[in-house]
């Protein structure tokens, strides 16, 4: 059975997992906890490059961190970012979702409603991850969307157009509880939501956020799971004071 095709089977069974990663070792510790897909995001713009969005991010930068997830992800199927810009024709979507195919990604994500675009990677077999709701690559800002209702409206339809054109499953990002649930309660294939309630049928978070690592990034919708930030400063500190002391490297981790 095909990876997507297990994730599809998991609709109202068994709950979704999704995190994301975009090298070998954070890869390598993801895929034995044995979550489901592994996302390579361009979310990588802000957590590994250090940008305020994922606007500027490119193809080659995408490229470059799926071979290296990939190198780690053992079983777990990869979704590789299609980043913006990189699939507004048919041509340019299946050239680019190709190279991340060849690159180590098992399925890509496209942001909106690109319906021409998923519709050709679908029947052409490269299964395709949905994403609506809150679009970081073309937000002016970032903040719920759906509370209005002609804008519920919309993003119902969206989709129920992606369920249509044939994705394998999609992110539901930043959407009031209400909307998901009926989302997902409307749609064939799987939700996974990030900012969109407990109804969705998975959950994805940036594992960056749920770690802990940026004391200042704390928005209403991550859950911090673990103080990776604390975590590395106490351990740097301790390092610093042991060298200081001469108490670092002590026998034990000295050739002789
Ligand atoms: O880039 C990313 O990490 C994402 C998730 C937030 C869904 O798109």
């Amino acid at each position: 059975m095909s990876f997507q095709e297990r994730i599809r089977q998991k609709k109202g069974k068994e709950k979704i997992i999704m995190l994301t990663a975009y090298d070998f070792q954070m890869a390598r510790i993801l895929a034995r906890t044995g979550i489901d897909l592994i996302l390579v995001g361009d979310s990588l713009a802000m957590v590994v490059q250090g940008r305020s969005d994922t606007k500027s991010v490119t193809m080659s930068d995408m490229i470059y961190h799926i071979k290296a997830a990939a190198r780690g992800a053992e079983n777990t199927p990869i979704i590789g970012d299609l980043p913006r810009d990189s699939c507004n024709s048919v041509e340019d979507g299946l050239r680019n979702a190709k190279l991340f195919i060849k690159a180590g990604a098992h399925g890509v994500k496209i942001e909106g409603k690109k319906a021409e675009v998923i519709k050709a990677l679908a029947s052409g077999g490269i299964p395709v991850m949905g994403h609506i709701g809150m679009l970081p690559q073309t937000a002016e800002s970032y903040h719920v969307k759906g509370k209005k209702p002609e804008e519920a409206e919309q993003i119902l339809q969206d989709a129920r157009a992606l369920d249509r054109l044939g994705v394998f499953s999609m992110v539901l990002e930043c959407i009031p509880e209400d909307l998901a649930k009926m989302i997902t309660e409307t749609v064939d294939v799987p939700t996974i939501g990030i900012g969109a309630g407990k109804y969705c049928d998975g959950q994805v978070l940036v594992t960056n956020d749920m770690l802990g690592f940026d004391d200042d990034f704390k928005p209403k919708y991550v859950k911090v799971y673990a103080n990776f930030n604390k975590a590395t400063k106490d351990a740097v500190s301790k390092f610093i004071e042991e060298v200081f002391e001469g108490k670092f490297p002590d026998d034990e981790h000295t050739y002789h």
